[in-house]
Parts: C-alpha cells; structure tokens; sequence
C-alpha cells in the first residue's frame, strides 16, 4: 500500500457527522441577518496580493507574515483572502454598489491565514462577515452590535459572551498619536527590541503591541491615544454608549482594544468568552470610512465584523453541547426481491414529508432488523412478497415495539405531515 495523505495543519475536514450542527447554526444566524434585510455577497477566494496590502495593511501582521501568497504564471502576485472586508469593498467599487448608497451585505466562507495553529486557531477557518455601507451612525453601530446580541441569543450563548468596546478616534487622531509616540520612543530607540526598532519608521502603533519586557517598560511613560481622540470622536462614542445602554446591551469599555488590521477608524469592539482558553475572541469588528477611498471608490463609510465560526460552534459546544444530525423517521426493510416495489414506496413516503432510509443493499432480514436499529430510525417498514401481490407492508415502531399489517395508501395518509 503507498503511503497514505494527509491533510495540510491547520486544514480541516467537516465531516458528515458534524455538518448538520455546522448548517443549522448558519441557518439561525442567517435568520436574524433576514430580520435586518442582510444580503449575501459572494466573492473571490483569490485576489490580487496588492488589495490586502493596501486595504488591510502593508505593515499589519496579516500581511507582512499570514498570507498565502504566490505568483501566477503570468508573473501576478495573488494571495488566497486572510478576511473578507477588503475583498467585499473590491467588489463593491467594481460594481458601482458602493457610490451614494446604502448597502447591508453578509458573507460566510473560508479565510486562510498562516498562523500557529491550535484549538481554534487554524490556517483555514470560516467567517460570517458583516458590512454596511453608506451610513455613519452612533445608531447603525448600535443596531449591528444589537443584531449580534440577538444572534447570541437565538443560539443561547449571550450569557457566556463579552461585548468589549472602545474608539479609536479618526485616522488624523492616530497620525498626530503616532508622532508624539514616535517621538517619545527615538530617545529610548536603544532600548526597544529589534521589531519595534523597525517599526518607528513604518507603523509605530504596533510597537504598543510588543511582548518584549523591556519595551513594555519603556511605554509606561509613553503618550496614550486616549489623550489624542478629538471631541467629534468622543461625542459619537458617547452616543453609540448611550444608545446600547439603552437597548439594554451591555458593554465595557477597554482603551487598549485597537485591533489588528490597519482600516478602522471610531468605533472598535470584540466579543469575547472566558470558555475557549486562548482564542477568546469569538467576532471582532468595527468602522472603516476610510476604506473604500484607499482602494479607489468615492468615500464610503462602513461598518462591520468577522464572526470566527469555528470558535463559536466550539463555544456552543462547550457551553450546550452540539445538535446531532437527526435519524432516519422510517427504514425499508426489502424482504426478498423487491426492490423496485421498495423504492416506490419510499417515494410514497418521502412524497407526505418524512425522511425515509431505504436498505438498497438487501440481505437477510435478521441482518436488516440490526441495520434499522444502528440507524436510529424511529420505524421500520418491511416491503415483501405481500407487498408486491397486495399493496400491504408490515410497519413495526422499532421505540414501542408496536406492529401491524397496513396498506400502502392507508400508510401513506397516515404519514403525511
Ligand atoms: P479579525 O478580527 O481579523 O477581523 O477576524 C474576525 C474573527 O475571525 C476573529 O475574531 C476570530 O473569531 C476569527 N479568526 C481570525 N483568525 C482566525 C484563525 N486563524 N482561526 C480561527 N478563527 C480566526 C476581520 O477579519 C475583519 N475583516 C472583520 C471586519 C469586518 N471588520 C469590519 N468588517
């Protein structure tokens, strides 16, 4: 035997057993994106290497060290998605969706990001993204964070989720921020570890995010972006507080919340759990009114978020417990050779609504019986020689172990639901 392949880390299978939780968990989240006249855009898995680059950012960490990345044939550097705003606000410009409009548009798909994985943290993972466009409001950004409350709550997880939420004033605030940063950092340059040396030149706000000891110790002292917000940016987050506290959704503010990606300006938020260890953030999103005008359209304001679906069917699973695929309502039994009679009846039954197992394979009707239990079908219906000469089956309630000799069409009324 050759030597068997595997799949590549941190690329995983659903598998059959785990897609009926995975599809009905969409299927309530798409149900409220309903209720607020969501539509779904599907684009690319692939786009031009140049589009994250500009709209995440050249020196995010997404794409200086997590794209998948290579040159086509004809030389193009194309890069599989690591999210999918940039993408949606590509196509949004390409397809004249964006200019003087509103727009309120989901995605779900997978991202790739080429990162360590662990639980919950993988090199494929699936989004269901969110964008508005259009509309700059303390109360749009309230009644998306409001639209999450309430798919919480369809899925029963909102008292296990965080909103945590802060503003990161407009783009001129974090310019001016980043220079008294920057010179607050050139005399303590020495001091800072390699990366953050770097990055005084390229983008000093990630130098807030370094691990190093040393660094960290040199920014206690350091000037905080809180004290660069100009007051427009204080009095819209003051808003879209007092809007949610309102609508009863709660919240805490944390000033060091500032994202990874380079487009959001205002309002940033993340939902967190304590019950999934180190990948906590389950849906992390907020304003980007810049971001349409750096990737060429007219100036846009949007608004948005990311939900990490692996995260939250392990966060329901953790909290509830997973949905399991539901059995068969009937298994046929085909008692001799009748197959073709089988089949009719199935049609018969899978016609008044039920979901019916046939045992196209046949065999000995002890070795049937056996299958029908493995199945889980709740009854079991036996086609046979009787069948074929009077149109009557044999119907057993495998739970109640109730039996009786029907005719089809009386079954069949029966059955219908
Ligand atoms: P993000 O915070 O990079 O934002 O990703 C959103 C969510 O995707 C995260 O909160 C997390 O749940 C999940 N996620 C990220 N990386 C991984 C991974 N490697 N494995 C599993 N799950 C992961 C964005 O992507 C923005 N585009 C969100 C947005 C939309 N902002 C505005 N509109």
């Amino acid at each position: 035997m050759s030597k068997t392949l595997k799949s590549l880390r941190g690329f995983n299978d659903v598998l059959p057993q785990d897609t009926y939780f995975w599809n009905q968990t969409l299927k309530t989240l798409e149900q409220v994106l309903d209720q607020y006249c969501f539509n779904e855009i599907k684009v690319p898995y692939l786009e031009s290497t140049s589009l994250f680059a500009r709209g995440v950012g050249e020196a995010t960490d997404i794409v200086e060290k997590e794209m998948f990345s290579f040159t086509t044939n004809d030389g193009e550097s194309v890069s599989l998605r690591p999210e999918g705003t940039a993408g949606t606000m590509r196509a949004c410009i390409e397809h004249g969706l964006s200019y003087n409009q509103e727009q309120r548009l989901y995605y779900f798909g997978p991202m790739f990001r080429y990162e360590r994985p662990q639980k919950g943290r993988y090199r494929q993972f699936h989004q269901l993204g969110v964008e508005v466009l259009g509309i700059r409001s303390a109360a749009l950004d309230a009644e998306v964070l409001i639209m999450l409350q309430q798919m919480w709550q369809a899925l029963g997880i909102d008292e296990y989720v965080t909103l945590e939420l802060n503003t990161i004033g407009s783009a001129e605030n974090r310019a001016d921020f980043g220079k008294a940063l920057v010179a607050y950092l050139e005399s303590y340059k020495d001091q800072l570890d390699a990366d953050s040396q770097r990055r005084l030149g390229s983008n000093p706000l990630r130098i807030l995010d370094s691990k190093d000891e040393r660094t960290q110790k040199v920014l206690e002292n350091a000037p905080t972006l809180e004290d660069f917000i100009s007051e427009e940016s204080k009095a819209y987050f003051a808003e879209l507080q007092q809007i949610l506290t309102a609508n009863g959704i709660k919240f805490v503010v944390n000033p060091k919340l500032v994202r990874g990606l380079d487009y959001y300006n205002d309002t940033v938020f993340e939902w967190t759990t304590t019950r999934l260890g180190a990948q906590a953030t389950v849906c992390g999103g907020g304003r980007y009114d810049r971001l349409v005008e750096i990737l060429g359209g007219h100036s846009t304001p949007g608004f948005g978020f990311g939900l990490g679906y692996e995260r939250l069917l392990l966060l329901i699973e953790e909290v509830k417990g997973r949905l399991t695929t539901p059995n068969a309502d009937i298994f046929i039994i085909n008692d001799g050779d009748v197959a073709a009679k089988g089949l009719q009846v199935a049609s018969a039954l899978r016609a008044a609504g039920l979901r019916v197992l046939n045992n196209t394979a046949g065999g000995k009707l002890k070795k049937q019986f056996t299958k029908a239990d493995k199945s889980g079908a709740r009854c079991v219906v036996i086609v046979n020689e009787d069948t074929l000469a009077n149109d009557i089956i044999v119907f057993k309630d495998l739970a109640t172990g109730h039996q009786e000799v029907v005719a089809i069409d009386d079954f069949v009324a029966k059955c219908k639901v």
